[in-house]
């Protein structure tokens, strides 16, 4: 290893989606101490970061990437003392913890919306992007949001629509106002100053809106999808350099964006020292099953050489402009042996699945880049076999959130109550411990 390469240069991170990790409670979801009871075994596997995401206050209509206070810890996930205690315990391991930032939106139940949509006239009117409806009633764009249905809402209390891009109880925040901008950058230091090793920065590349006018129909609904309007759009990052002043300038930390609609050839203006992350996931390797990424349930079929020329690709474009996280699953994509493997998976054969899991691992550890594993993968898990359900298999983020299977025992040692998810069927002998 070089003598200048950075910490999370050198290391493993484990992305850990908190409900599925650890209960140390026994209510069936995965909190913050059970995170820290198992430090010691991702100490053991070569971890030096987690990224954890959302733990905030939230409603949960998202699963927490619809934040309701971005200063306290949800109930469900423990208290600040908690986290606290996690951020010192991971601390003296060596394991930095990594913030999910979610700044795009916040929650429909933040306190900055419930001001902001009070009316037209208050000190946050501003902070949200609302617009009147048109003449005949109807929302102000054709806009789709990403999870379907219409990208605008109606307020009864201001009178207005506002935009959203991802579910209604998600509104978008307004990054044209400075007071907005300002907020976040307290958020962010808050967290720093806390101790934290840095940021995974969520659907980052939304955060500056075009002109809002309708967009060519791409669906049978007559709408536009809003990631082909929105995604990384001139000026994005003027408000990304100015967050890097203010957040990251002179702080050990990392941070990497999840970079929908970032071209390689653009890289070096977000990547690297002239750029504004450390890293950005890259999702070419992710969409090589589907014909176009507007359509989740139109697949394509697809060859080795297709992946060895994406890979290829997305490494010549990393030496030439910076580094990238290396990953082939997180908690919004299939499973890989689902995803890459899928003969593998039909399959009856245990061995081929561990045969597979190998491939992907040996990719994984000797590709340029830090790896990101899934703490699903830190087992491998099998499959579901009903027909029926092989599209759900492939497209429900449901399949990449059951439980963490740690030993053979009741609920695979995920919690002695309720599993929040059902734990896959194959716990007995696909667990951490076997
Ligand atoms: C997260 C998703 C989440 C969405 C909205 C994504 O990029 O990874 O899980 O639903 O952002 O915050």
């Amino acid at each position: 290893m070089s003598e200048g390469m950075k910490w999370w240069q050198k290391t493993n991170v484990c992305e850990i989606y908190i409900r599925s990790f650890n209960d140390s409670d026994g209510d069936g979801i995965g909190d913050l101490n059970g995170i820290t009871e198992k430090l010691d075994y991702l100490k053991e596997l070569g971890i030096g970061a987690i990224w954890l995401t959302p733990c905030y206050k939230s409603p949960q209509a998202d699963n927490g990437y619809d934040i309701a206070d971005y200063y306290e810890i949800d109930e469900t996930f423990g208290t600040m003392e908690d986290m606290d205690h996690l951020i010192a315990e991971a601390g003296k391991r060596g394991i930095r913890i990594v913030m999910d930032l979610v700044f795009n939106h916040t929650s429909d139940q933040n306190s900055w919306f419930l001001e902001s949509a009070s009316g037209k006239d208050n000190p946050k009117s501003d902070w949200y992007i609302w617009r009147d409806a048109r003449p005949d009633g109807s929302e102000p764009t054709n806009w789709r949001n990403i999870f379907g249905g219409s990208a605008w809402t109606w307020s009864e209390t201001r009178g207005q629509y506002y935009l959203h891009t991802f579910l209604s109880e998600q509104p978008d925040l307004n990054w044209e106002n400075p007071e907005v901008r300002e907020a976040l950058y307290n958020v962010a230091n808050f967290w720093l100053d806390k101790g934290v090793g840095g940021f995974r920065m969520d659907a980052v590349t939304y955060i500056k809106k075009p002109a809002l006018t309708d967009g060519e129909p791409d669906g049978r609904d007559g709408r536009a999808a809003i990631h082909k309007m929105t995604a990384n759009t001139e000026g994005i990052l003027d408000f990304l350099h100015e967050f890097k002043d203010r957040v990251q300038r002179g702080r050990d930390i990392f941070t990497v964006g999840e970079a929908n609609g970032v071209r390689a050839s653009e890289l070096s203006q977000w990547v690297g020292d002239e750029g504004v992350f450390d890293m950005v996931f890259e999702f070419s390797h992710m969409l090589i099953d589907l014909n176009n990424e507007i359509d989740w349930s139109s697949r394509r079929n697809w060859s080795l050489a297709d992946l060895k020329r994406i890979l290829g690709d997305s490494q010549r474009n990393t030496a030439e402009n910076g580094w990238y996280p290396i990953f082939f699953e997180n908690h919004d994509q299939p499973r890989c042996i689902d995803h890459y493997f899928p003969w593998v998976s039909d399959s009856e054969n245990g061995s081929e699945e561990s045969m597979a899991a190998k491939v992907i691992g040996t990719l994984m550890f000797t590709l340029r880049g830090t790896p990101f594993v899934y703490h699903h993968f830190l087992i491998h898990e099998g499959r579901t076999e009903e027909e029926a359900l092989e599209a759900v298999r492939h497209f429900s983020r449901d399949s990449a959130r059951t439980p963490m299977q740690w030993t053979a025992e009741e609920n695979a040692g995920f919690t002695t109550g309720e599993p929040w998810l059902p734990v896959n069927d194959n716990y007995r002998t696909c667990n951490a411990d076997s």
